[in-house]
């Protein structure tokens, strides 16, 4: 799917974040499987992640990011008549975490519903969002990115226990008066889905119950290193815009190699690109609405602002987002 934006405009005029305190360091990491900090920086970019505590599940960290993009937004949750949550970790698979925390939140008149598109999940949803405000069928939406993968990862199995992380980050979308989103190109390419996958966590589960996340971490990166190029390439052009334009590349945190080697192609200097990898792993749906907070963070999204994001991961999925961000230009 590939298409500008035509209709009002619509930004994102709240962010918020939240991840657990436990910090997981990669020396850590080496006293539970057969690794080092040596081999995960270099492979990786990573040096350290969070952890979710044993009680606590995606609500319990989605819930406070929630929070502060609303508190950001100066919207109050009753407003809000859209809730997708992205997640391939919800707390269960229902009732669906975006129905438990626009309860929580006190979002009465809100339609709720989680998104399950791997890591590209936030992209997806940011559209779906984009679509509904567009149309008029919505006002006011929360879009909420997260994952605890740490609760589904095999902690014996290194080539996938050291990369991933937990983290969520929410952004409300509503009408502003200039700037915002220009366009979304989305995919999916389920032949490539037995590359990274999750055995036993759906109605497939007689084949393997219980399992955990597999991962075929040379066809991942083969894939990511092409998508991401492709996706930007084809974003950029159907908005009428050029790499030289981008003030700002978030690219999904999978691994410093992938994002080096995207920016590279791209043409797109390491100092527009916004890397936290090395503090969070990969966070999954957490890791655009994360990595655009620390872009916001360090004073790179001013008004006017192109912003591109691109996502891939499980499905295989990608998409890819651009948008002028605005600040303070909420549509009166
Ligand atoms: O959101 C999308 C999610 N996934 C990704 O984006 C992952 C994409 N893939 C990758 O990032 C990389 O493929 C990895 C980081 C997973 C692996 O890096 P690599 O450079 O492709 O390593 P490799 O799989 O080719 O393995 C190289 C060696 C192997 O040993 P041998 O066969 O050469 O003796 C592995 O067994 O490294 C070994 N290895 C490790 N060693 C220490 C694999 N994992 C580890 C580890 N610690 N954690």
């Amino acid at each position: 799917m590939l298409g500008s934006a035509t209709g009002p405009r619509i930004g994102i005029t709240g962010l918020g974040t939240h991840v657990p305190e436990r910090v997981l360091t990669n020396d850590e990491l080496a006293r539970i499987v057969d690794t080092s900090d040596e081999w995960i920086r270099e492979r990786t970019g990573i040096r350290e992640r969070r952890v979710a505590a044993e009680e606590e599940a995606l609500t319990d960290i989605a819930l406070p990011a929630a929070r502060a993009a609303l508190a950001d937004a100066g919207v109050p949750a009753a407003e809000i008549d859209l809730l997708i949550c992205a997640t391939v970790t919800p707390d269960m698979m229902f009732p669906t975490s975006s129905a438990l925390l626009a309860d929580a939140l006190g979002m009465p008149k809100a339609a709720a519903y989680d998104l399950l598109a791997g890591c590209t999940g936030f992209v997806y949803a940011l559209a779906q969002a984009y679509g509904m405000l567009a149309s008029g069928l919505s006002r006011c939406a929360l879009v909420v990115g997260g994952d605890v993968l740490s609760k589904i990862l095999d902690w014996d199995d290194r080539s996938t226990l050291v990369l991933f992380g937990d983290g969520a980050g929410a952004v409300v979308m509503e009408a502003v008066d200039h700037g915002g989103f220009l366009g979304f190109e989305l995919g999916a390419d389920g032949g490539g889905g037995e590359h990274l996958w999750l055995p036993g966590s759906g109605s497939r589960r007689f084949e393997n119950p219980n399992g955990y996340v597999k991962m075929n971490g040379r066809e991942v990166f083969k894939f990511a290193t092409r998508i991401m190029v492709y996706s930007a390439e084809q974003i950029l052009s159907e908005c009428g815009k050029t790499v030289a334009d981008v003030d700002v590349y978030i690219p999904h945190q999978a691994n410093k190699r992938i994002i080096d080697y995207a920016a590279d192609k791209l043409g797109i200097p390491l100092g527009k690109t916004v890397v936290n990898v090395d503090r969070y792993g990969n966070t999954s749906s957490g890791s655009i609405p994360l990595a655009l907070t620390d872009a916001r963070a360090e004073g790179r999204l001013r008004d006017g602002a192109l912003v591109l994001m691109t996502g891939m991961g499980a499905g295989l999925t990608w998409g890819s987002s651009l948008i002028e961000w605005t600040t303070n230009g909420r549509a009166t």
